[in-house]
């Protein structure tokens, strides 16, 4: 660079360049303000942790509480306490909320326990078979008009129905999930309207077909039993699960499975379009060689690291005065783990805004750390390892049809992905 050439701007955070691409901002932070009070757009101030080391430390430490009880707003947040547009999601204290992602041990320690003996990697792994026929039929709608939004298309419905079998929502139900999902994803959670409506439709539809579900529930469990029907079975066995906690239960992993799964499908077709010649090794390892599969686990750890769906850890509250990476936080101010900032943190890893496929070395934070973390990533993997490795083998030569620069990016402040996905492709013929 020439020596009066001016720096390069770094976007403001939570603007629109921002929303774009957030990681020079992020990079800058890490540098010089590793822990940051910052003003977010609803107008409550909180503090930006965007270093590895103090992430993945913040994100284990039981001084940092899920309860949003234990937040003392600052009086600068009283204009947005007074509007209920803190963006924290205790603010509604609908009983859907009370779930995983809100409240701390010992409940959380009780609740989680018997999700996990409904929600194992074995029954994910028996859902392979229909995860892959989703994945086709989605992808047959659209495959012989040579464009598609992959977002509206493919990443989008995919998942709905996916967690709609696994939890056993009848199939003529699921178009309804699909709408009232649909909602929440377009209005980013805020708690009127539209979405107020929809969460109480599905809060109402859950509590129904759990009630039907215990009345009709076999004594023994039935192989490929759905989840409600296992979350049940559960509660039945010496520990209590009421029907409002199985219902907040279903709700938060409809919840927390279905954006982040559309975008880790989005963003990953998407670095996968901008990176030709790591989306063409990839190619290769899947249809060469009997189809080896390395690359693609490896793969799809790597664009979660790089531009994964979960921009920030989800809220948490200091319950003492603490210190993180030198910085004094009191008690009651709310902590906010940048993990997109922490998974570029070069003091963790070589080369970080490098795309390397078959990276190793690759301990993100992706998933979460410590006991919030991710419970769905064995179906995360699956779904995103399926989706990605049959588009990649049925569209051989899938492009983007538009100038990247025109891509929008959601400006929600947890999830990182993108509005549309427009893509273009030779026709599948029919019967191919
Ligand atoms: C597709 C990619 C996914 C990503 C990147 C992802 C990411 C995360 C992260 C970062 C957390 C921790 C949040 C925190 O500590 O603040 C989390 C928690 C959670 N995730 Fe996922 N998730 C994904 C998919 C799923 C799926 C498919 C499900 C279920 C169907 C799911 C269910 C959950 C649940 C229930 C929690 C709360 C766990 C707890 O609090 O103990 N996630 N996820």
């Amino acid at each position: 660079m020439l020596h009066d050439e001016p720096e390069p701007a770094i976007p403001e955070l939570f603007s629109w360049e921002f929303a774009t691409d957030p990681y020079a901002t992020y990079a800058h932070l890490r540098d010089n303000e590793p822990v940051r009070w910052t003003r977010l757009p609803s107008g409550v101030e909180a503090w930006l942790v965007t270093r590895y080391s103090d992430a993945r430390n913040a994100l284990a430490d039981s001084r940092l509480s899920k309860n949003p009880d234990h937040h003392v707003p600052g009086e600068s947040d009283e204009p947005a306490h007074a509007k209920g547009k803190t963006g924290i999601p205790g603010e509604r204290k609908a009983e859907l909320m009370t779930h995983l992602l809100n409240i701390d041990p010992p409940d959380h320690t009780r609740l989680r326990r018997l999700v996990s003996k409904a929600f194992t990697p074995r029954r994910v792994a028996e859902f392979a078979s229909r995860v892959q026929e989703l994945t086709d039929q989605l992808i047959d709608r659209f495959a012989a008009e040579g464009e598609a939004d992959l977002i509206h298309d493919f990443a989008f419905p995919l998942p709905i129905y996916a967690i709609c079998d696994l939890l056993g929502v009848p199939r003529e139900d699921q178009d309804d999930f699909r709408d009232w999902a649909g909602m929440m994803i377009r209005h980013g959670g805020g708690p009127r309207g539209g979405v107020a409506r929809s969460v109480k439709k599905m809060r109402g539809y859950l509590l129904e077909l759990i009630h039907r579900k215990r009345a009709e529930l076999p004594a023994d469990p039935a192989p490929g039993e759905d989840l409600i029907s296992g979350l049940i079975r559960a509660s039945d066995h010496g520990e209590h699960l009421t029907e409002n906690e199985a219902a907040a239960m279903a709700f938060i992993l409809l919840f927390a499975g279905f954006e982040t799964t559309v975008n880790l499908i989005g963003n990953g077709t998407y670095a996968l379009l901008t990176h030709p010649e790591q989306r063409e090794r990839l190619q290769r390892s899947l249809t060469e060689d009997g189809g080896d599969r390395t690359l693609l686990e490896t793969g799809l750890e790597e664009l979660l690291r790089y531009d994964g769906p979960v921009e920030l850890a989800t809220w948490r509250f200091a319950t003492e005065p603490l210190t993180i990476g030198g910085q004094d936080i009191a008690a009651g101010d709310p902590v906010l783990v940048v993990l997109a900032a922490a998974d570029r943190d070069p003091a963790r890893f070589t080369d970080p805004d490098t795309l390397d496929l078959s990276r190793r070395d690759n301990q993100h934070l992706g998933y979460g750390h410590g006991i919030h973390y991710c419970l769905g990533a064995p179906l995360a993997r699956l779904e995103g390892q399926t989706a990605l490795a049959t588009l990649l083998t049925r569209l051989p030569d899938l492009r983007l049809a538009a100038d990247p620069a025109d891509l929008r990016w959601r400006g929600g402040l947890i999830m990182r992905g993108l509005r549309t996905l427009p893509v273009e492709f030779t026709p599948e013929r029919s019967g191919t």
